[in-house]
């Protein structure tokens, strides 16, 4: 009988595909290869606007994920597209609107799941503290150095339980 590897495959979306989703993508990418689950785990990006396509992500995004030790240069940014809810089992947005913009373009029969990237840490964090959860991760790039250091540190932490989660389905 064939030794069949079951993949779960992980799309990040945000609006223009070279600040918030190509960190998530590269981080997580980053932890999926450390945890050896490379060829379980496959990991993409996409935007929900066309403004960036074939464009690298952003320099400020490269110089700060560079500092925190991950390579962004080699992504490149692409338009998220309908044949992606029959490619991916976990599409996953970095806020509401990308999630309501995906929404709008989400089959009817697709049966993967489509939520906000962040939400995962509601599900993780103990209900009995009072700090608010964050469920959208702010959009670094009308802003300044520091957006950028904290897109950096949500999708560390939001990456972290996503590799739980997946590796609680294998
Ligand atoms: P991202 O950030 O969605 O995190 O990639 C943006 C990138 C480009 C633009 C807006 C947000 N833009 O307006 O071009």
């Amino acid at each position: 009988m064939p030794n069949s590897i079951q993949t779960q495959r992980v799309l990040f979306v945000c609006l223009g595909n070279i600040c918030r989703s190509p960190t998530a993508h590269g981080i997580f990418q980053h932890k999926v290869t450390q945890a050896g689950l490379q060829n379980e785990i496959i990991v993409d990006s996409c935007g929900t606007g066309d403004w960036h396509i074939g464009h690298a992500p952003d320099p400020r995004t490269i110089e700060c994920a560079t500092k925190y030790g991950y390579d962004l240069s080699t992504l490149r940014a692409r338009k998220l597209l309908a044949s992606d809810f029959i490619d991916f089992d976990y599409i996953l947005a970095m806020d509401k609107q990308n999630l309501r913009d995906a929404e709008s373009i989400c089959p009817d029969h697709f049966n993967g799941e489509l939520t906000l990237f962040l939400d995962v840490l509601a599900e993780s964090t103990p209900q009995d503290t009072d700090a608010p959860t964050i469920r959208e991760v702010p959009d670094p790039y009308y802003g300044g150095a520091d957006g950028f250091d904290e897109v950096i540190q949500l999708c560390e932490k939001a990456s972290d339980a996503w590799l739980n989660r997946l590796r609680a389905n294998r």
